[in-house]
């Protein structure tokens, strides 16, 4: 089974031809970060822009460098679901056509769901149930993976996501967009007790996050400091907010866990490309006897390949999509 992946909820360009679900026989990625820098963060009418330009390109390369004809396909997966609308509505407009064309089916991805298949790319033993701890730019989820395309939300976040969180320290401490990799690349010589930074109390359900209090006070930790001219080392601010983040994120999955009774538990999003959350959830699942996933760092970022893994799934299970498949720039995994 062939599947081509197209992803562009945000501001990577990306399609893959994935084989038989977990097996990449191509991948391109056409990244415009560094478009979206010089403003400090994603413009969507640029990201959309881009898309629109790049989106031809980027999917000829993928079959070409898998080998792949249109008509070897099984399917056209792509994410509808959730991300920048204009940007969103170039994807599924062009895999629409191709499906069109081809006379393949089309097959619809939450992008959330294709960045949890990662784990599925890089483990070829994984199989659900597992619980899946997600932090990405726009998210920061603890679902429960029941099937490979059913999943129910027990945690998120009520504020920021934790890659916001990076990113928004980040930008305080004059670091380019996107933070998040400074941040954890300045910890590796940081010493993160000098600053006692807050968790954050949360009401209610003891599994959602917040990380707009620990923002908060890093920022104005950040402007005390310039309005008393004394320079922070923000060596050691970073290697605090990383310590920080990674203990919330650790916390409240193994809490999730040892509740839900959960042994397996997985990471993925971008956030799982950051070296304290990685090490810290890793040595905390040790530390409980649960076994531990997270997904390649080539994976954790957004790419084609997750869209053509969890699509291959979706095709298996029969989600397909007909003509009027829309783009949703809000969609909880629960409604899909
Ligand atoms: O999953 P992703 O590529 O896009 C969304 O779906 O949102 O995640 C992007 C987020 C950004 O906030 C970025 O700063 C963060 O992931 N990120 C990191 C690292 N690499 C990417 N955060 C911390 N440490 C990293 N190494
Ligand atoms: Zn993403």
């Amino acid at each position: 089974m062939l599947i081509l992946g197209i992803e562009s909820s945000c501001d990577e360009t990306a399609a893959s031809v994935v084989k038989d679900c977990r097996e990449i026989r191509s991948s391109v990625i056409s990244t415009q970060i560094e478009e979206h820098r010089k403003y400090g963060g994603v413009v969507p009418e640029i990201a959309s822009r881009r898309h629109c330009e790049n989106i031809l390109g980027v999917v000829r390369k993928a079959l070409d460098d898998a080998d792949v004809k249109l008509d070897d396909l099984d399917a056209v997966a792509v994410t509808y679901a959730p991300g920048l609308i204009g940007a969103l509505l170039v994807g599924v407009n062009f895999a629409k056509g191709l499906a069109m064309a081809s006379g393949k089916p089309l097959v619809p991805v939450h992008h959330i769901a294709g960045h949890i298949a990662t784990n599925y790319l890089t483990y070829p033993e994984l199989e659900p149930p597992y619980l899946c701890l997600v932090a990405s730019g726009g998210h920061s989820h603890i679902i429960e993976v029941l099937s490979y395309t059913k999943f129910r939300v027990v945690g998120r976040t009520r504020d920021d996501a934790a890659g916001e969180c990076f990113d928004k320290c980040a930008r305080a401490m004059g670091f380019s967009y996107p933070g998040g990799v400074q941040i954890d690349n300045a910890s590796k010589l940081g010493d993160p007790s000098e600053f006692k930074l807050p968790h954050p109390k949360v009401a209610g359900n003891e599994f959602d996050f917040s990380f707009s209090g620990l923002k908060t006070n890093v920022i104005n930790l950040i402007h005390n400091s310039q309005q008393k001219n004394i320079q922070l080392n923000y060596n050691n601010l970073s290697a605090s907010i990383q310590k920080t983040i990674a203990e919330i994120l650790t916390k409240k999955t193994i809490k999730a866990a040892e509740s839900l009774g959960y042994k397996k538990i997985a990471l993925a999003g971008g956030v799982s490309a950051n070296t304290g959350v990685r090490a810290t959830l890793s040595e905390a699942c040790r530390k409980h006897g649960f076994k531990f996933y997270m997904p390649e760092k080539s994976l954790c970022g957004d790419n084609g390949a997750m869209i053509a893994c969890q699509g291959s799934y979706n095709f298996l299970a029969g989600i397909t999509a007909d003509e009027s498949l829309n783009a949703v720039a809000t969609l909880s995994m629960e409604d899909i």
